[in-house]
């Protein structure tokens, strides 16, 4: 706790970690790079750079706060050097700003112009770098990268699995997977998170918005469209719209316009996924095999367990996730001549998550040998679709989505959180359906903001011993005190992505802690709209039950372990 005086202003503190936040909260925006709140302080770049009164230079975010410190952010001689920074990163920089996907949205571009860079007078001597296609998600770019160690940290610090780092030396150091193996060829997770935090374009998405537009374009094929909950509450914030509020209807009027035949809501198969999966925590619970049950919705989260704890992928739940049951299901209902008029479908899903382009590619997501979901494309690419269309976003009217799948209940919009699908579970699980209940099972401790939380609720006279996990650095804490024995669960729910999905690598990046809180609440407003709450009381998942899933469940809802 203390005082400190910045730019002639008196300032209190209290807790924060270091200057750069003292100054933030006095309403200085200073510019960073490689600076963030969740990962360590690396102190790379300088840009954070500030002066004291005797004229002592130092990185702010990397400075302890001191009762009494005097402090001058914006100096002649700190603007100089501030300006002289952005001036070397852009010299050693592809400048291809124009065709660059991430141009308007790069932090290096943004501070230049802030900064009044408008001339680099040095030659860019770097050694040019092939970039790294072979991912099915993400594209790296090394001649874009500013070594700010972003996503050097994001790998190992949150997601625990640490596939990138730094090689080399002076003006040829570079960020790369050890030994230069391509990104493909390494535990990469296909999580996104490297994207997420990356300031310029040097790690973007594999995007697949070309062949959505192709077949939308075909006449010969019918392109049907599935959207994800937490895509809903993350798009309408690039269009001016309140941050976190549920867009779902333009969304729905927007794929029309573009051509796609048909828009299903993801909800509606993950009511699917939380009936089959309470089916098969059920039937574990009776037999006491293959216990904890380990969720299988998160691809990132699949491959991380099957990689770094191949002695618990047996506990992988089969259920494929909402967006494989969606896909298999409506690819068996066009499979029927008098549906599908001769055409052909193609499944395009939105998602927030990289990994799900990952995941479509995968044989146990196959049907009949045939791929269920075709296209996968993230908000990001939603947005940049929506806009190269040339709609006008906000003023679209809210459309319904089509049926026999476009409705979910609360249970299942709410997946896109952490806790989610646990949720969805316990009111799967309970025999009553009134509001009480539901508040009931929301309080009792699968909402709270921990990255790591655990409780139980009892059921048929047995305490379920829940953990909900979001990060996989985090999940990594998990499994080993399950490996050792010091943790014993019924079910553990993991999300990679810290939050859930709507912190999802496709999603659109700059979240701060207002957008991320307003994605959750965004969602929980949605369910909280929702008439029916439970998935066990969709009518249409009852019927589709009664229908074209007999005898086809283990089929089109379970992977395909066997193609
Ligand atoms: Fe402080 Fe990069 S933000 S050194």
């Amino acid at each position: 706790m203390g005082t400190m005086t910045i730019d002639g202003r008196k300032v209190e503190f209290t807790d924060e970690k270091n200057v750069l936040s003292i100054i933030r909260k006095a309403g200085i925006n200073i510019p960073t790079l490689c600076y963030h709140s969740e990962l360590s302080t690396f102190g790379a770049c300088r840009l954070c750079t500030v002066e004291d009164d005797r004229g002592r230079t130092f990185a702010s975010c990397s400075e302890e706060p001191r009762d009494g410190m005097v402090i001058y952010t914006n100096t002649a001689k700190i603007k100089k050097h501030r300006k002289l920074i952005v001036e070397l990163l852009l010299a050693a920089h592809c400048r291809d700003c124009t065709t660059c996907v991430k141009s308007g949205e790069c932090v290096l571009q943004e501070l230049a112009h802030r900064l009044g860079v408008t001339n680099v007078r040095f030659e860019n001597t770097r050694e040019q770098w092939p970039l790294d296609f072979s991912s099915p998600s993400i594209v790296r770019d090394p001649n874009k990268c500013i070594l700010c160690g972003n996503c050097v940290r994001a790998c190992s610090e949150l997601q625990g699995v640490g596939v990138l780092g730094f090689a080399h030396r002076g003006t040829n150091a570079i960020v790369i997977p050890a030994f230069g193996k391509d990104i493909a060829s390494t535990e990469c997770v296909n999580c996104g998170q490297c994207r997420v935090i990356c300031p310029t374009g040097a790690i973007t998405i594999r995007t697949n918005m070309d062949e959505a537009w192709n077949a939308l374009g075909d006449p010969n094929v019918r392109v049907v469209a599935q959207i994800a909950p937490a895509v809903r509450v993350a798009v309408g914030d690039a269009f001016g719209l309140t941050k976190g509020r549920s867009v779902m209807g333009k969304l729905v009027n927007a794929l029309h316009r573009m051509g796609f035949d048909e828009v299903y809501d993801t909800a509606f198969s993950a009511d699917l996924t939380i009936m089959e999966e309470t089916a098969e925590f059920l039937d574990r619970v009776k037999s006491g095999e293959k216990l904890p049950l380990l969720t299988s919705c998160c691809p990132a989260w699949v491959k991380f367990c099957r990689d770094q704890y191949p002695e618990y992928a047996d506990n992988i739940s089969t259920c494929r996730s909402p967006q494989g049951m969606l896909s298999a299901v409506i690819k068996e209902h066009f499979r029927d001549p008098e549906k599908s008029e001769g055409k052909k479908t193609v499944m395009v899903s939105f998602m927030p998550c990289t990994a799900k382009k990952m995941e479509a590619g995968l044989d146990e997501n196959h049907t009949k040998g045939e791929r269920d979901t075709d296209i996968v494309l993230t908000s990001q690419e939603l947005i940049r679709m929506i806009n190269n269309f040339g709609l006008d976003f906000a003023s679209l009217e809210p459309e319904a989505c089509d049926m026999p799948f476009g409705f979910g209940s609360g249970a299942g919009v709410i997946f896109g959180n952490s806790g989610g699908v646990t949720e969805a579970v316990l009111r799967r699980l309970s025999p009553d359906h009134t509001k009480e209940a539901m508040d009931e099972i929301a309080d009792c401790g699968v909402r709270s903001d921990e990255y790591i939380r655990e409780f139980s609720v009892p059921y048929n006279g047995i305490d379920v011993k829940v953990c909900v996990v979001s990060g996989l650095a985090n999940a990594r804490i998990v499994m080993d005190k399950v490996k050792s024995g010091e943790a014993e669960y019924h079910i553990i729910e993991v999300m990679a992505c810290r939050r859930g999905c709507i912190m999802g690598g496709g999603q659109p990046t700059r979240a701060g802690d207002r957008t991320k809180a307003a994605r959750t609440r965004g969602l929980y407003n949605a369910d909280n709209t929702t008439i029916i709450k439970k998935s066990d009381e969709n009518p249409l998942v009852l019927s589709l039950y009664e229908g074209l899933l007999k005898g086809k469940e283990h089929e089109l809802l379970h992977i395909n372990k066997h193609e």
